[in-house]
């Protein structure tokens, strides 16, 4: 077994691996191994690695491993942290330690870094906030190399082929739902700069930064204020988000909603609720009939719009310092 750097020319036999392997419940397009796991300026090359079986030709395994590289400020995220984006042995090369040697290259490039924490999955660009839950086997693949279990986070789902949408919400306190114009760009990162400086300002800027115009953020206004925000995704936006990675699942398009945040000041007001009511409200007015909302600790808030869990993962991490050496 030789371990290759991952690059342009082996998008195509990793995906085609991970497609045979999981593709069933999550199929990867290459424009999204290519956004994830090749263009993230995030990537640690010395810690992402394919693993050619001893043909030399076929992929039994890879693995891509993260740290926060990026210079935007005054951006943070994951202060201390490290992410394993993606480990995955195929079936047929299983129990030869080539996971072991993929996790095991990935951790000791993370730690040069001076990583303390290593994370499975919730990676800037990341495929998946945590290891899949159905994959009973994987998961105690990991605890017994030192990761643990924290909770549960679900993506959740709602059909809507037969349903009547939402109203559009309306309120008497004069606020209101719009999409967002550009002109009010600079406004708005100011919003989640003050509400929200991690992950969705990030995530918001690099939309800007690959020609997102504004037409996938649902804001909340009161009194000329951006109070709330609720970001709506579909095929035809700038990068592939996060909650229609899964589109080649379904028929028809998959539409994606969220993040949602309302500013500290203002939430239990209902805002919340209203804005993925517009969120869906936009959608389904483009035809959108799929819907999916990603990571999310808050089922039960979704519940309230019509939402079920679809699909589940367990976050799981390890302290790199309680190990010897
Ligand atoms: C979650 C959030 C958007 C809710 O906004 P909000 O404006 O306070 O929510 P609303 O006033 O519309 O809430 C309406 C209902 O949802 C419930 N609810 C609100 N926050 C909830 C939460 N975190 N978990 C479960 N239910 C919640 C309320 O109790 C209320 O229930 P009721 O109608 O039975 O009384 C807001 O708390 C927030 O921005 N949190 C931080 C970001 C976040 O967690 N976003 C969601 C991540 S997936």
């Amino acid at each position: 077994m030789k371990l290759v750097p991952i690059n342009e020319h082996t998008i195509r036999p990793l995906c085609e691996l991970w497609n045979r392997e999981i593709g069933g419940e999550f199929p990867i397009r290459e424009a999204l191994f290519r956004q994830n796991s090749i263009r993230d300026a995030n990537v640690v090359e010395a810690g992402s690695w394919a693993a050619l079986a001893d043909d030399g030709q076929s992929v039994a395994g890879f693995v891509v491993s993260k740290i926060w590289r990026e210079q935007i400020e005054p951006l943070r995220l994951g202060e201390g942290m490290g992410w394993i984006s993606v480990l995955l042995v195929g079936t047929a090369w299983r129990g030869q330690g080539i996971g072991s040697r993929l996790l095991g290259a990935a951790e000791q490039a993370l730690r040069q870094y001076g990583v303390r924490q290593i994370h499975i999955g919730g990676d800037p660009w990341h495929y998946f906030p945590g290891v899949p839950k159905g994959d009973a086997q994987a998961a105690s693949w990991l605890e017994r190399r030192g990761y643990k279990y924290q909770n549960d986070v679900y993506d959740v789902y709602r059909n809507m082929m037969t349903e009547h949408p939402p109203d559009f919400p309306s309120f008497r306190d004069g606020a209101s739902c719009v999409l967002l114009s550009p002109e009010r760009k600079e406004d708005f990162l100011a919003f989640l700069e003050r509400c929200f400086p991690g992950r969705w300002l990030y995530e918001a800027v690099k939309y800007f930064e690959y020609g997102g115009t504004g037409r996938e953020f649902v804001v909340l206004e009161r009194e000329g204020e951006i109070v709330g925000f609720c970001r709506i995704n579909d095929a035809a936006s700038p990068v592939i988000a996060q909650n229609t990675y899964w589109a080649p699942l379904f028929r028809e398009e998959l539409g994606g909603i969220g993040p949602l945040g309302v500013d500290p000041d203002c939430r239990n007001r209902g805002y919340g609720l209203a804005l993925v009511q517009a969120a869906i409200r936009y959608q389904y007015d483009n035809g959108i009939r799929h819907l999916a909302i990603d990571w999310t600790g808050i089922p039960d808030f979704y519940r309230k719009l019509g939402f079920a869990p679809w699909k589940t993962y367990g976050v799981y991490c390890k302290s790199t310092q309680t190990e010897a050496g």
